[in-house]
């Protein structure tokens, strides 16, 4: 199986000798980064019709992943001509991380048609250091079709972990013995970090139940110092969105000629690679939890394979 597929590979290399040779002398990648976002326009629009549906599901979860600012702090990695803008809810603050600068022509008119969204900035840097990033900023990363063309998916699902908000939890200050015999309020230390609405929906529901003089405390059960600050006791960490394409089953004649066509696909597809295993690299991560469904790919011209669509939380 290895030596023929060797020799396909051989025989499409003869066939498009000139493109590795330009490939070779350097010349075809400034080329290729020039026409891609052009490409990509075309491609964005075709897939966004054909996968709407899905997008739409994926990207309804960002709904109340807001932040201690009120808004949903969401960075778009490689976000190409911004593709998914148009899926997204308002209330989201932008970031777009590209490292084809070529793209912002085309970036530029999809934020103009999604005067829903605000945006922050555009970084053109790689994924695999988005040092300009700080820690923990981001509530939300979406990443899609973007794992395939990455040097390494690795360091790239490493440095969105370190972008995305840490999980928030109880500080020691608050014993869990408060929260077992609720509401015994009054030891407790108003200092409390950011929380959930979810949580603050559960503490007024049990002090409610606690009887009416309890109750009759404030409107939600918090102590009124405490309801003032709106803050939450816990919150989620940061997700991560995402929709790949990905390798055939091993050992499948779609697999082979995904083998026989990488050379030369990914100098036409600005270093995209078909025969990634990307689910291996989320699984690998070091992220909470994990959701994945398998899709078929949207276009059967294309020699990419199927596709990974899912969420992964910090
Ligand atoms: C196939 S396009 C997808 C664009 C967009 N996300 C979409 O869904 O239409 C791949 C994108 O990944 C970007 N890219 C390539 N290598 C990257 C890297 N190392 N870090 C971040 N983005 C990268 C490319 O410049 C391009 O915009």
């Amino acid at each position: 199986m290895d030596a023929l597929v060797r020799l396909l590979q051989l025989l499409v290399l003869l066939l498009t000798l000139p493109l590795h040779i330009m490939a070779l002398l350097g010349f075809w990648e400034p080329l290729c980064k020039s026409y891609f976002p052009y490409l990509m326009a075309v491609l964005a629009a075709k897939t966004n019709r054909k996968m709407e549906g899905k997008k739409r599901e994926l990207f309804s979860q960002i709904k109340g992943l807001a932040g201690a600012s009120g808004k949903v702090a969401l960075l778009e990695l490689g976000c190409g001509t911004g593709a998914n803008f148009q899926f997204y809810p308002s209330g989201c603050r932008i970031t777009c991380l590209d490292p084809n600068p070529n793209f912002e022509k085309f970036l530029t008119k999809s934020m103009a048609e999604n005067r829903h969204l605000e945006y922050e900035r555009f970084v053109v840097a790689f994924g695999e250091d988005m040092k300009q990033l700080a820690d923990g900023s981001m509530d939300v990363v979406v990443c899609t079709l973007v794992l395939c063309s990455v040097q390494s998916p690795r360091k790239v699902l490493q440095e969105v972990h370190r972008v995305l908000r840490p999980v928030l939890r109880l500080p020691i200050c608050l014993p869990s013995v408060t929260l077992s015999f609720w509401p015994p309020f009054e030891n407790v230390s108003p200092v409390v970090p950011t929380q959930s609405r979810e949580a603050r929906h559960t503490r007024s529901g049990r002090a409610a139940g606690a009887g009416a003089q309890e109750a009759s405390r404030s409107r939600t059960g918090l102590l009124p110092e405490l309801e003032d600050q709106h803050l939450p006791l816990h919150r989620e960490g940061g997700l991560f969105f995402f929709w790949e394409h990905v390798a055939e089953p091993r050992g499948s004649w779609a697999f082979l000629w995904q083998q026989v066509a990488e050379p030369t696909w990914k100098h036409i597809g600005d270093g995209c690679r078909l025969t990634r295993e990307t689910w291996k690299d989320l699984e690998s991560a070091q992220f909470s939890e994990l959701q994945m469904e398998r899709q078929p790919p949207p276009f059967k011209w294309l020699p990419v394979g199927p596709h990974i669509m899912g969420k992964a939380v910090k």
